[in-house]
């Protein structure tokens, strides 16, 4: 409870010195379960105790989800929103000291088709809605199929989660390549996961960039390091982010660090990151199966 409080008075709304352009971050991967909810769940905690104002999109449509991760039984989701005329106010979960959650669910409601008119309307009560917060956060859906890359090519910036395995290293270097041949590609940066040390991740990521310097021309930066440590899973059976569940634990000084070096990436280049209405557009894309419609 205290842990709530003193979050409550860190965060949120009347920060001033907290700069009140939308960034938004999307969390992607090759390989599923290399870390992506941990890791969006955490960056988000983190960026709410910094006093940003967070909200978290879940357009993952996993087990092992958002809401699960964060303890939260959402009422209503996206889908309810575009296509069972909910408002987006009632979607979101909102608790003090954590970041706003918006919720996707695979349901086995009716296939509604949106006409034009009522999408664009929600673009709009997208884009607005989003003007409140400082970051808008997405969880999605692991791999490179077209609903994945449908959904990350719009996205100014994915942040590919990678851990120190054969398999999760080639997806994350297949993922990076077919977004780096999009037409207009998101800036990629890597997400370190699940090493035993730093200087681990840091030898993984340099692997990583020698294959992609090789084959595609370039590097690409390490936003974060998060080491590997049982208690994430104690802390997602607790139904709580790490960062609260177990503060000084390393991960969670890992997602902290990640956090700040978020915070720093995104404001040298803020002019460039911001949102399309490509994006909100695909957002409001997300079918009642939680694939993104072509
Ligand atoms: N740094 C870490 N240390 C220890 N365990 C971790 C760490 N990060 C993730 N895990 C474990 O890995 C598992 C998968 O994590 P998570 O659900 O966040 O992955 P995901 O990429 O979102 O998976 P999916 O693709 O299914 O959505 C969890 O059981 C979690 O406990
Ligand atoms: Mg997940």
């Amino acid at each position: 409870m205290e842990q709530v409080m003193e979050n409550q008075n860190r965060t949120t709304n009347d920060c001033p010195a907290v700069a009140r352009q939308l960034r938004c971050i999307a969390i992607g991967s090759g390989k599923g379960g290399v870390g992506k909810t941990t890791v969006s769940v955490g960056l988000s905690h983190a960026l709410v105790d910094l006093g940003y104002r967070v909200l978290l999109f879940d357009a993952d449509m996993g087990l092992a989800n958002v809401d699960l991760q964060m303890g939260l039984e959402p009422k209503f989701t996206l889908q309810d929103v575009v296509y069972g005329g909910c408002s987006l106010e009632r979607a979101i979960i909102a608790s003090p000291g954590a970041p706003d959650v918006l919720a996707s669910s695979s349901g086995a409601r009716e296939m509604v088709s949106l006409n034009e008119v009522r999408r664009e309307m929600l673009v709009d009560e997208l884009i607005s809605f989003s003007a409140r917060y400082d970051f808008l956060i997405i969880d999605t859906e692991a791999g490179i199929g077209p609903g994945a890359i449908a959904f990350l090519q719009t996205m100014p910036q994915v942040n590919i989660v990678v851990m120190n395995e054969p398999t999760s290293v080639m997806d994350a270097y297949s993922l990076i390549k077919i977004l780096s041949g999009m037409p207009h590609p998101p800036e990629v940066r890597l997400i370190i996961n699940n090493v035993k040390s730093e200087r681990e991740g840091l030898i993984l990521a340099s692997r990583l960039n020698e294959a992609t310097k090789r084959f595609l021309g370039r590097t690409f930066e390490v936003s974060g390091i998060i080491l590997h440590d049982l208690v994430v899973g104690d802390a997602i059976r607790a139904r709580q982010s790490v960062l609260h569940f177990a503060p000084e634990s390393a991960p969670a000084l890992g997602l902290r660090n990640l956090a700040r070096s978020v915070l720093a990436a995104n404001k040298a280049r803020e002019s460039s990151k911001a949102l399309s209405r490509s994006a909100f557009e695909t957002i409001t894309k997300i079918g009642n199966d939680g694939k993104v419609s072509a």
